[in-house]
């Protein structure tokens, strides 16, 4: 009886080697294909990951220009922003996109540029244009000394904040998830209102 428990007991040692040896096996081949696995999809992700999309400023201007003795407020303003996917595959949703217009931190404008969302195909250029009431800064703000200033030189440095959200289209079933983006873009204008001519067709910064 002592000897049979010894000869079980070692059958049983057998087994359980035999069983890590397989299961030693199994997880090799498993992290092995985990591992391929893992190097394709970077692979895939490298040529099909998706790229911002490009924003430069193609025309603004403020109706009627700017006076260095009287606050803008009351006028329009138009901007137009040209839009471009260059992704060669994959489309963009965008939310609803709001614009503002800061001369350093005061405040010149704000509004809806696009109301409602939209799709930009793959390999396409959209304009975003806009209208705007401008609304200051007026003659008894901190900042009318800098903007009247400014607008004397003939050199009005604005910043034309577009934001919205997008989502990327890889295919009809596989969305990525909706992020919020910011797109700054810097540009000068005369005293005439319009661009200075090293403005025109300025890139945007965008934040993601
Ligand atoms: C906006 O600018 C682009 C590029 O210059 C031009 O093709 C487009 O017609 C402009 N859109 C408007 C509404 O002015
Ligand atoms: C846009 O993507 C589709 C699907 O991937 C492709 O068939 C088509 O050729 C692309 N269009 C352009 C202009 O690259």
């Amino acid at each position: 009886m002592h000897q049979g428990g010894g000869g079980g007991s070692r059958a049983r040692r057998t087994r359980d080697s035999c069983a890590a040896a397989l299961a030693n096996t199994l997880c090799s081949l498993l992290l092995g294909l985990l591992l391929v696995a893992g190097v394709v999809l970077f692979v895939l992700w490298l040529g099909l990951r998706p790229h911002r999309p490009r924003f430069n400023i193609a025309s603004f201007s403020v109706a009627g220009g700017l006076d260095p003795d009287s606050s803008p407020a009351g006028a329009s303003l138009a901007f137009n922003v040209t839009d471009r996917n260059p992704n060669r595959h994959i489309g963009i949703y965008y939310d609803a996109m709001h614009a503002s217009v800061h001369f350093y931190d005061a405040l010149v404008a704000s509004g809806p540029a696009f109301a409602a969302g939209w799709y930009q195909p793959n390999k396409t250029t959209t304009s975003i244009t806009g209208r705007l009431d401008v609304r200051g800064p007026d003659t008894t703000d901190a900042s009318w000394p800098t903007f009247s200033a400014a607008v004397r030189a003939g050199r009005v440095p604005l910043r034309l904040q577009l934001t919205t959200a997008i989502r990327f289209r890889v295919t009809n079933a596989f969305h990525s998830g909706s992020q919020r983006m910011h797109v700054s873009c810097d540009l000068v204008v005369a005293a005439d209102g319009d661009l200075l001519p090293d403005s025109v067709g300025a890139a945007c910064d965008r934040y993601l």
